[in-house]
């Protein structure tokens, strides 16, 4: 636990477009004895198609891992070429589902509202939402930081109730240390996160901030993931390059 307030620390891969069955299988089988007794949760968000085997591998190997999609639709389901629906990831075994990365934001042009609407279709369908938030570098060197992330955070979880929010995770992912391996200062992160929770607790209820669990991503590593964990309002990190190799994956979780 990363506090008294008992938020739970959390180590989530995100493998991004990588990975084939095979790769995610032995991938598993190599981390699982690597992460022994391991205090905090390990999450792999993996593609769509590798969740039910993977699941499978976890179950098999009763390693403690929890496995989870990148993205989902918005819509409980219907004619939408080529999305997937929250109840066909829970069917598959997916428990958590990332959503709002920057890489939707940015490439795939996803906004607040439809994000909002991915979250509480999620909530109802019983898959934990990692909301991802962060700025750009222009926004950050315009001094706009905090600016963009009450309005993502405001706009992604418009209309959720106090005990709603409470079950959504954040990742706080500044889009210029996103597979750019330049990491945000421990010091940057825990502002970020700070303020989130600050956010948080003044929209919607005192000290829900305070709740909820806040990763940090972007550009994490073994060498920078102590101090950025040291921090007291970062409880876990979402890692993308790094997460691609087990032993890599497994450092950072011990
Ligand atoms: P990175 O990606 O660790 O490769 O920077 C993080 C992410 O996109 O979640």
């Amino acid at each position: 636990m990363s506090d008294e307030l008992s938020r739970p620390r959390i180590i989530a891969g995100n493998w991004k477009m990588y990975k084939t069955i095979e790769e995610a299988v032995s991938f598993i089988e190599t981390l699982a004895p690597l992460i022994g007794k391991s205090q905090a949760a390990v999450y792999l968000a993996v593609p769509f198609t590798a969740i039910q085997p993977a699941v499978a591998c976890v179950k098999k190997l009763k390693a403690k891992i929890t496995i989870g999609a990148q993205n989902m639709s918005d819509a409980q389901e219907g004619a939408f070429t080529g999305e997937i629906a929250a109840k066909m990831l829970v069917e598959a075994g997916a428990q958590f589902v990332i959503l709002g990365h920057s890489e939707r934001r940015y490439l795939f042009h996803e906004g607040d509202a439809f994000i909002n609407r991915k979250i509480k279709r999620a909530l109802k369908t019983r898959l934990e939402p990692i909301l991802c938030i962060g700025e750009t570098l222009e926004e950050r060197n315009d001094g706009q930081t905090e600016a963009i992330l009450e309005g993502q955070l405001l706009g992604s979880l418009e209309g959720l109730s106090t005990d709603e929010v409470a079950r959504v995770r954040l990742a706080y992912e500044p889009v210029w240390a996103i597979g750019t391996g330049k990491v945000a200062s421990p010091k940057d992160a825990a502002v970020a996160h700070r303020f989130c929770r600050n956010v948080l607790s003044d929209h919607w209820e005192k000290g829900l901030g305070d709740k909820v669990a806040i990763l940090y991503g972007g550009s994490a590593k073994p060498e920078n993931a102590p101090d950025l964990l040291a921090q007291k309002d970062v409880d876990g990190l979402l890692i993308g390059g790094a997460s691609l190799s087990a032993e890599t994956f497994s450092e950072m979780i011990k």
